[in-house]
């Protein structure tokens, strides 16, 4: 995949940081084994992949010495896994992003029924789980620059159906600096959006003493779990994404099922830095 967007081909790709790599590394692991291993299982109706801030399919990362290297976003990794998806939903606000992806991922011969929308995904969500068929096992990636994905919108995806979750916990970009001006309702409800509205993390927060970053970050972490949690995701992990000057964000995966973790897990102990070289960044 990566020689697939090595040369430009002049639709829009976005320019990430290195630890995105690291981001995509584990998201591609996961998604290798778990179609490998459900493509065609006879408990499901279809496997389908669902990515509710897609991106353009392609983006760069400039290095030292300004070597550029382009790297498949998450939409293209999913339409190139070895066994594919059945059905493949994304959603994304810049008509640009949706259009180089759509492009990208028929030029890839990707055989998955493809469905696209343009707008905001929390807006779009009841139109996307309409076309989701019953009795399917679905993947879920959640990768916005922010705090921008309502709970509301992760309860409606996951209601009545199978849906395993990795979704982008941005408590060191957005939580950790912004929660001051998040605890005061009139300023900013994007936090209570994010948590759930029934969440009542400021009762919980009164009560913490160490707010050192490593505290706040866990703590708003836990109260996400405990979201999770409420609507039948007893199975979770979280990993930690570093950057060179410590931890960025953390990618939040989490199940209804137990097997669902085991693919994760598997995933997770793949060693990207071993993987460097090949990853070249
Ligand atoms: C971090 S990028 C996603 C990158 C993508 N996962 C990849 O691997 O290339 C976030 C994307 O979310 C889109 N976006 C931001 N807010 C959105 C919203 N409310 N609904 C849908 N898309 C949104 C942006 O246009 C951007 O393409």
């Amino acid at each position: 995949m990566c020689d697939f967007v090595q040369e430009p081909d002049g639709l829009l790709e976005y320019d990430f940081g290195a630890w995105t790599v690291r981001k995509l590394f584990f998201l591609a692991h996961y998604l290798g084994i778990t179609t490998h291993a459900m493509s065609g299982h006879s408990k499901f109706s279809s496997l389908n992949y669902i990515d509710l801030f897609c991106g353009s399919g392609v983006f760069k990362v400039v290095s030292e010495g300004s070597r550029v290297r382009r790297y498949p976003g998450s939409a293209l990794l999913a339409a190139g896994t070895q066994k594919t998806f059945d059905k493949i939903y994304l959603v994304d606000q810049d008509f640009e992003a949706l259009e180089a992806v759509t492009n990208r991922i028929s030029r890839l011969g990707c055989t998955a029924e493809l469905h696209t929308w343009c707008g905001d995904s929390n807006l779009l969500i009841d139109d996307v789980v309409a076309k989701i068929p019953d009795r399917a096992l679905n993947i879920a990636f959640i990768d916005p620059y922010s705090l921008k994905v309502h709970f509301n919108t992760i309860s409606t995806l996951a209601k009545s159906r199978a849906m395993d979750l990795i979704i982008l916990f941005a408590d060191r970009m957005d939580i950790e600096r912004n929660v001051e001006e998040y605890y005061y309702p009139r300023k900013s409800d994007n936090l209570d959006l994010f948590l759930g509205e029934d969440s009542d993390w400021r009762a919980e927060w009164e009560q913490l003493e160490n707010r050192d970053g490593g505290k706040i970050r866990q703590f708003f972490a836990d109260c996400y779990l405990r979201q999770l949690k409420a609507i039948g995701y007893y199975y979770s992990r979280t990993k930690v994404i570093e950057s060179d000057r410590g931890p960025l964000y953390r990618l939040i995966y989490a199940s209804k099922n137990e097997h669902g973790l085991k693919f994760w897990d598997i995933a997770e102990s793949e060693d990207v830095d071993r993987q460097r070289g090949l990853f070249g960044y």
